[in-house]
């Protein structure tokens, strides 16, 4: 609603409240990053196959998801379950206008990576010192410096390149971790060059007042248009925390078809927040984002049966 103050028919002011048009402005545009393929498969006992990996992909790419997280280029020893990343990347049909992004640990991970084609990558950092050990085998300075070669190789190569900040609201082993060190990873990974800081709450600890501390203390760093938000619902938070990074103009939002998701190295994470419920939430709030929401429930529930869910 907008209040004007305007005077009809006499000297008097009047107060009259003008509906604002449902035209949808810049502003009130939202990124869905879908993550199911590579956040939510990577933690399935069960190994999909790459025709139902492919078929997600492509049905989420369908549905109008802008950005897809397809696969991880990491130690098949790590996550045996994305070992397939080049068949899968093979297999996908690429939308126009879809950007599909990939995870890469190190420069092994960018060679295999690099000739499969990806709009953009994804390295992973961590506000937890024990969670980096667990999860890369390496302590947070060390994967600055691993990143680094990375991100200066596909800044070259004209991709897209995302660091993540993973437990920036929790640590499984370390528990609380403090802002500041969300913002120093963030810091360091803004320095490499990265376009965009996912800021990911790995375990689903947040609250909202919590939330809105960790990403003020990012926003101080860089502008909102380059930040993303990465929630795991492991307490039924996550939407009230992505409410708290909308009011703080953060417009990128993670989600995962059905729910699917977690990280073998977090233990007692559940799955990211659903796609499907981020969709609902948005539309009822007036935000646009051009995703179809049944085809992605239909995604979700094909990729469901696939690993008989
Ligand atoms: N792709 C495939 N294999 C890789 C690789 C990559 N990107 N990077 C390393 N490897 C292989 C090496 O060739 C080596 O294989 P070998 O044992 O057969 O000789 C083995 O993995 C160990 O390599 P090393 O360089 O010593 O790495 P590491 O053991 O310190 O592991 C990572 C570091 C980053 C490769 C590993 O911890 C990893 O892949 N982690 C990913 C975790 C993840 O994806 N978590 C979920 C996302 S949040
Ligand atoms: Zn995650």
């Amino acid at each position: 609603m907008v209040v004007v103050k305007t005077r009809l028919f006499s000297t008097r002011r009047h107060t009259l409240a003008i509906p604002q048009p449902r035209a949808v402005s810049p502003t009130r545009h939202v990124t869905i990053v879908d993550v199911s393929p590579r956040d939510g498969l990577q933690n399935e006992k069960t190994t999909v196959p790459v025709q139902a990996k492919v078929a997600l992909v492509d049905a989420l790419s369908a549905a109008g998801v802008p950005v897809i997280e397809v696969t991880s280029f990491v130690s098949p020893k790590a996550i045996p379950q994305l070992a397939d990343a080049e068949a899968v990347m093979a297999g996908i049909t690429r939308r126009a206008g879809t950007r599909y992004t990939v995870l890469v640990p190190n420069e092994r991970g960018y060679d295999r990576a690099l000739p499969t084609r990806p709009d953009g990558i994804v390295v992973f950092g961590s506000a937890s010192e024990t969670f980096s050990q667990k999860n890369i085998n390496c302590s947070i300075a060390e994967s600055v410096e691993r990143f680094r070669p990375v991100v200066a190789r596909a800044k070259a190569d004209g991709l897209q390149v995302r660091g993540t900040v993973s437990c920036a609201l929790g640590c499984p082993y370390e528990g609380e971790i403090a802002p500041a060190a969300v913002r120093d990873v963030a810091a360091r990974l803004l320095d490499l060059g990265v376009d965009e800081l996912s800021i990911a709450d790995t375990i689903g600890v947040g609250t909202p007042s919590r939330t809105a501390e960790v990403f003020t203390e990012v926003l101080a760093l860089v502008d909102a248009a380059r930040v993303n938000a990465h929630f795991h619902d492991t307490y039924g938070r996550a939407l009230v925390n992505l409410e708290a990074c909308l009011s703080l103009g953060v417009r990128s939002i993670d989600a995962s078809a059905a729910g699917l998701g977690g990280c073998p190295f977090a233990p007692g994470a559940t799955g990211n927040v659903a796609t499907e419920a981020v969709l609902a939430m948005l539309v009822a709030q007036g935000y646009d984002t051009g995703v179809d929401l049944a085809a992605v429930a239909a995604a979700g529930r094909a990729i469901r049966t696939a690993l008989a869910i």
